[in-house]
């Protein structure tokens, strides 16, 4: 695990931006997985804004851990976030852009994009692989959208599973542990003093910590990376400020 602490949100974003073009390197084609949520906003704002021109954006095929069951004009829709902070601003085919469709059937929709993923990715053990996930994680623990409450969705054998708010009752449609685990790159992007508490228990792996999905994040590649403010990781014992 590779623990990247920076001074603030506009920083991780610049580093973030940093080492996402970097993974791009060589590579014929890049298969990500968007986070969703507020904290990826920045990031694509920062990368859109000061590395557009760095990145051959024909070779990145973009998809998503999770979204939101809501139409893509909704303001909770992750799609609709992804397009105002990065693909309008950005020159991408709009072929490489493979969104969940949230205003579908949760279940038809789960179905449907685990049988894109398995079209479209290469797979490990009959798990689809992406070169990259990019996780985001809740001030409860959870990830992508498996929650505490629905722990077992972690291990599914649905590679797309239906979820719900804890709080709002949402529905979600999420990629499973098995997927985020089989990528060959995993990214945490966490920033505010709001995850710190979670942040300390899932790295430092404290009692009970094993109830937050965050924690069950292990990459059989070994490739994990933590993208951290000072504020998310105000409660680490290796935070060296
Ligand atoms: C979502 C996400 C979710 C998100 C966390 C953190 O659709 O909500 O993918 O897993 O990453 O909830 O959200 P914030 O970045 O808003 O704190």
């Amino acid at each position: 695990m590779d623990l990247k602490i920076y001074k603030d949100k506009q920083e991780v974003a610049e580093q973030f931006s940093g080492y996402f073009v970097d993974q791009l390197k060589n590579k014929d084609t890049f298969h990500v997985a968007l986070s969703g949520g507020s904290t990826p906003k920045i990031v694509f704002d920062v990368l859109a804004e000061n590395f557009t021109d760095k990145v051959d954006w024909n070779k990145v095929h973009f998809y998503w851990g999770d979204e939101r069951c809501v139409p893509p004009t909704d303001d909770e829709s992750n799609y609709k976030m992804t397009v105002e902070h990065l693909f309008s601003k950005i020159k991408v085919p709009k072929e490489n852009i493979n969104r969940i469709l949230g205003e579908k059937d949760p279940e038809g929709e789960a179905l449907r994009y685990a049988n894109l993923l398995e079209i479209d990715l290469d797979r490990v053990e009959e798990v689809p692989q992406f070169d990259l996930v990019i996780l985001g994680m809740g001030d409860d623990g959870h990830t992508a959208s498996i929650f505490p409450h629905e722990i077992e969705l972690w291990d599914s054998e649905d590679h797309c599973v239906v979820a719900t708010h804890p709080d709002s009752g949402q529905k979600r449609v999420s990629i499973n542990g098995k997927v985020i685990n089989a990528a060959k790159e995993v990214a945490f992007l966490v920033t505010g003093a709001s995850k710190a508490e979670k942040v300390e228990a899932v790295v430092e792996r404290t009692e009970g910590s094993e109830a937050y999905p965050a924690s069950l994040v292990n990459p059989a590649s070994g490739n994990l990376v933590w993208f951290l403010d000072e504020e998310a990781a105000s409660k680490l014992n290796q935070n060296p400020s």
